[in-house]
């Protein structure tokens, strides 16, 4: 009874799995961070943010992936709802829910992803426009994966990641994400980059790009972890597969196929092969949260701008 009450005033937004098509690093920076080049695109399915005005905040976790996530002020999702707040809302206070599905520490957005959703949602409740530059200033300070996961369709991202320039999405492409059960640390594997600038990405659609391109953290992220190896090996052993790669610092390694059936197949053969790897089987799409219209250039243009 009291669920369906806090569920019919909640304002829920998706926090989908993000996808690095291709990661180029260029350079280390004096701030710590890596100038790098890269081509977001966002699954369909990923984790859920439900926020409902509270007398007092609260965060609460649930969901396959909620065991190991602390729900404490260090929580992304915690920093974030107190950074809105701040700025737009101080005499608010929200009860959060967070159910989480996607791996964490996994390369596909996790905690970035469950962040800009929290800003969207809070933004709705209080009426405060998706593209304001306050928002987007909020999403560049919690992290550098934070405002593609806010603008959450398929963007080119230089810098830190954080300066963003729409792209045209894949479509429905039928994608394939695989993790082999392993966390790890996206400072460890950005830390043990070789520190040679292989170049940057290449001109073309954004499929014939990222087919290009790289992911420069893959090697890295195999010296800590070498099962990412064999996931992208299983994957690449798939017929019909058109692009396999890791996604960000790893471990979540994806596959793009040509149609629904070869996807569908390799599901069934990597969970054959390897019943304990987590999976989700669904497209890899440019935008799954709004309607496409001819503002959004302009918006995104915005946003890039602010975010540089
Ligand atoms: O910004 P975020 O907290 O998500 O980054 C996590 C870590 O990943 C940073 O502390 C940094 O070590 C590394 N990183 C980097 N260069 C980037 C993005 C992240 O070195 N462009």
């Amino acid at each position: 009874m009291i669920d369906s009450i806090i569920e019919s005033v909640a304002t829920v937004e998706q926090a989908p799995a993000k996808l690095n098509l291709a990661l180029h690093v260029r350079a280390r920076r004096a701030d710590g961070y890596h100038d790098l080049e890269t081509l977001f695109a966002f699954a369909r399915d990923g984790d859920t943010i439900a926020v409902a005005p509270a007398a007092s905040a609260s965060l609460t976790i649930a969901g396959p992936f909620a065991t190991g996530l602390g729900a404490g002020p260090d929580n992304l999702v915690a920093r974030a709802a107190v950074a809105f707040c701040t700025a737009f809302a101080p005499a608010a206070a929200h009860a959060i829910t967070l159910t989480k599905r996607l791996p964490v520490a996994s390369g596909i957005g996790g905690g970035s992803a469950d962040a800009a959703a929290t800003l969207r949602a809070l933004a709705r409740l209080h009426g405060v426009p998706a593209d304001d530059g306050r928002l987007v200033a909020i999403a560049v300070a919690l992290g550098a994966d934070v405002p593609a996961c806010l603008y959450g369709r398929a963007c080119f991202g230089s810098g830190r990641g954080d300066s963003l320039v729409p792209l045209d999405g894949l479509g429905e492409m039928p994608a394939l994400l695989v993790n082999p059960g392993v966390a790890v640390s996206t400072a460890a594997v950005f830390a043990r980059w070789d520190g040679v600038d292989r170049g940057r990405l290449g001109e073309g659609d954004t499929l014939a790009r990222a087919i290009a391109g790289r992911n420069d953290l893959q090697p890295p992220a195999e010296a800590i972890a070498p099962v990412i190896a064999r996931a992208v090996a299983l994957l690449a052993a798939q017929p019909g597969v058109v692009l396999v790669r890791m996604s960000g610092s790893g471990a979540t390694c994806f596959a793009l196929f040509g149609d629904a059936a070869a996807r569908d197949a390799a599901d069934r053969a990597v969970a054959a092969t390897e019943p304990g790897w987590w999976r989700l089987r669904r497209g890899a799409i440019d935008n799954m949260m709004r309607k496409e219209g001819t503002g959004r250039s302009h918006r995104a243009a915005r946003l890039g701008a602010v975010a540089a």
